[in-house]
């Protein structure tokens, strides 16, 4: 598909010397994002990966690192592991110990892993809806039970109904999965919030798997990211937090996560839950992942500058030209928006923008009603961007 720059005042806004603008050929490669609408005129804005290059450095790092060209399997160096420790420490004031960390192939792994080991089959591992799907897969997978308590907006933000959450909790309850930040409602959570939660894990006895996936996508300049290990040592003992440079950095087609486990029992019994099925996390990965925290700072900056101006593009063109579809709440983090388009009126709202070239995310798969919500990538050009707004413009039915 050939996408035209446009002009005037959508014109791609380039904030500093990286090229966010250029896009990249995605049709025709291994990308299960493009593959998904192959030989179709659909621009696909649906599964979280960006359509932007990774940082020059992470490039850079894999080309060195092909050079040596011997992969036999991979632990870290010390490097990469005092890569993840340093970021913790300068971004969020974290102190962890590298002997907390386990590397992963992937957060889902993470998540199900969890699952697997903490809690019995027939157990309840609760989370907040909408939410990102495999929150609520995961327990499943292995005979668990998801149980989900609705959020509530209020005043035009998506809070945590603290009523419907204790209503939630029964005997059986073992676990909660927290997604901080949350996708898909792109909601940075407050301390007062953190802390609440954490209280409520406590005083119910439940283990906390947070998902930090999105940590280092805050376009809210003014809202730091409060990982949940770092809330007090009695949480942080019950909390395993899995994180990724795989969203920030565009590389999750390397499966290189970890999770964050201070506690050695919790994390000896995680570990156990891993054998023989969980594969390594592969050598070039782990030269990504350094590369990532250690040398991708400016880029970062970059990337939220862009995706910030890609926010507002969306959230102003929605406003003015796509009436019957709402975002409901400020977007403080993610590249990823959420659509009320219960006002369209239809039955599947996802089938009906693919026939007008746009690949989105069905809301219901998140937990919401059938035909309420759809979420929108705009990790991507904001030539993409443009085109894909104004096709869901000419797929307006109320026009
Ligand atoms: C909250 C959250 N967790 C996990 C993942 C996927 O993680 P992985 O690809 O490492 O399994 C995503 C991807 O969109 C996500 O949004």
């Amino acid at each position: 598909m050939r996408i035209r720059p446009i002009r005037g005042s959508l014109a791609p806004h380039n904030p500093m010397t990286f090229d966010f603008d250029t896009p990249v050929q995605r049709a025709g490669t291994d990308s299960q994002k493009w593959q998904k609408y192959a030989g179709r005129d659909v621009l696909p804005l649906w599964v979280a990966d960006m359509d932007f290059p990774s940082p020059p450095a992470i490039v850079a790092a894999l080309r060195r690192r092909a050079d040596h060209a011997v992969f036999g399997y991979a632990r870290p160096v010390k490097s990469q592991v005092d890569a993840v420790v340093a970021a913790m420490e300068s971004r969020y004031g974290w102190r962890i110990d590298p002997a907390w960390l386990v590397w992963l192939p992937g957060l889902v792994v993470g998540l199900n892993v969890t699952a697997q080991a903490f809690a019995q089959p027939g157990d309840e591992v609760l989370s907040l809806a909408p939410v990102y799907p495999p929150f609520m897969s995961a327990p499943k997978n292995s005979g668990r039970v998801s149980v989900t308590a609705p959020f509530a907006l209020r005043d035009g933000a998506w809070t945590i109904d603290w009523d419907a959450l204790g209503r939630a909790v029964t005997p059986r309850t073992k676990l909660f999965f927290l997604c901080n930040p949350h996708n898909p409602l792109a909601r940075v959570w407050r301390r007062d919030e953190l802390s609440r939660l954490a209280e409520f894990c406590l005083r119910h006895n439940l283990l906390l798997c947070s998902d930090e996936i999105h940590c280092d996508l805050i376009l809210d300049p003014a809202l730091p990211h409060i990982p949940t290990g770092t809330l007090g040592t009695e949480i942080a003992q019950r909390t395993i937090t899995l994180m990724a440079p795989s969203k920030t950095y565009n590389v999750p087609g390397l499966g290189t996560s970890f999770a964050i486990i201070p506690d050695a029992a919790l994390r000896a019994q995680f570990v156990r839950a891993t054998a023989g099925i969980v594969a390594e996390v592969n050598a070039l990965g782990y030269a990504a992942c350094e590369a990532a925290y250690r040398d991708s700072e400016p880029w970062r900056q970059a990337l939220l500058a862009y995706l910030r101006g890609n926010r507002d593009h969306l959230l102003d063109f929605v406003a003015r030209e796509l009436p019957g579809m709402r975002v409901e709440a400020p977007i403080e983090a993610t590249y990823l928006a959420w659509l009320n388009v219960s006002a369209l009126g239809l039955a599947d709202p996802v089938a009906h923008f693919e026939t007008h070239g746009i690949g989105l995310s069905d809301g219901a798969n998140f937990g919401s009603p059938k035909g309420t919500h759809v979420r929108l990538n705009f990790g991507c050009p904001c030539a993409t961007l443009t085109t894909a707004l104004r096709r869901m413009q000419s797929a307006l039915p109320l026009r």
